[in-house]
């Protein structure tokens, strides 16, 4: 089975514009979140995708998947968790407990808040994955980087030709990705800030494919003036 996996669980603090979460905020009639999702679901290999919302939004997702996805079958709405990482696993518990776990099972971990993801992405992840264990997805780095740990002096400026800004989905044979998640610390998910960390903790190779300025992810206001003008101004 293929699965997607959608973050919805955050709260989205560094949109200072909005009370509600970022991936919730309605544009042309419709939150955030089902631009994504019906993006995702282009993708007719997909057997279901699970969403994982706070659980002050999951009358409120229900009736927006309801009322916006035909293919509603699909979708299933759970409960997110207070980290990132805590997410991910409610949706690996979920999927596992409603499906059992097989061999060529995929997974693909995806932001809510990119909604212009696009349907090379998903299939390349989805290919990538199933042949190498781990995908990250990651778009050539364009700026210079600079290296700085207090952010006064610059101590170092690693090659840009080899650098890459990591964006999602992520992608992984569930199985595989299910034993290196329970091998993870405490201490260790705490500093996770992208799933790929998963295998370089683990000591395990992760493959890379190519992203797409266009699957930005929506961090800050002026991110979200972008997706309002994309969307036609909305
Ligand atoms: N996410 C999640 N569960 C959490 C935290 C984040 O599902 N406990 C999801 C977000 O909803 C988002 C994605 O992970 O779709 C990327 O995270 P980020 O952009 O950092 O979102 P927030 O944590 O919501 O934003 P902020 O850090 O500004 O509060």
């Amino acid at each position: 089975m293929i699965y997607g996996a959608m973050l919805a669980g955050g709260s989205g603090t560094r949109v200072k514009s909005s009370k509600i979460p970022k991936q919730f905020i309605e544009i042309g009639g419709k939150p955030i979140i089902i631009y994504t999702l019906e993006n995702m679901l282009k993708v007719k290999r997909f057997d279901y995708i699970y969403i994982a919302v706070h659980k002050d939004y999951e009358d409120y997702m229900n009736e927006q998947v309801k009322k916006n996805i035909p293919e509603s079958e699909k979708v299933r709405v759970i409960l997110g968790g207070k980290e990132r990482m805590d997410t991910i696993n409610n949706v690996t518990t979920a999927i596992t407990n409603d499906n059992g776990l097989h061999d060529d099972d995929v997974i693909v971990i995806h932001d809510a808040v990119r909604p212009f993801v696009t349907e090379k992405i998903l299939n390349d992840s989805i290919d990538c994955a199933a042949e190498y264990g781990a995908c990250v997805c990651g778009l050539p780095c364009a700026d210079t980087i600079l290296h700085s740990k207090g952010g006064e002096y610059v101590e170092d400026i690693p090659a840009r030709s080899e650098l890459y800004s990591g964006q999602a989905p992520d992608s992984f044979r569930l199985a595989h990705f299910i034993q290196m998640q329970d091998n993870l610390t405490e201490e260790q998910k705490k500093v996770i800030t992208g799933t790929s960390q998963i295998c370089t903790m683990n000591n395990q190779p992760i493959h890379l494919i190519e992203g797409d300025a266009i699957n930005f992810k929506i961090t800050t206001d002026s991110d979200l003036l972008i997706v309002r003008t994309l969307l036609g101004g909305k």
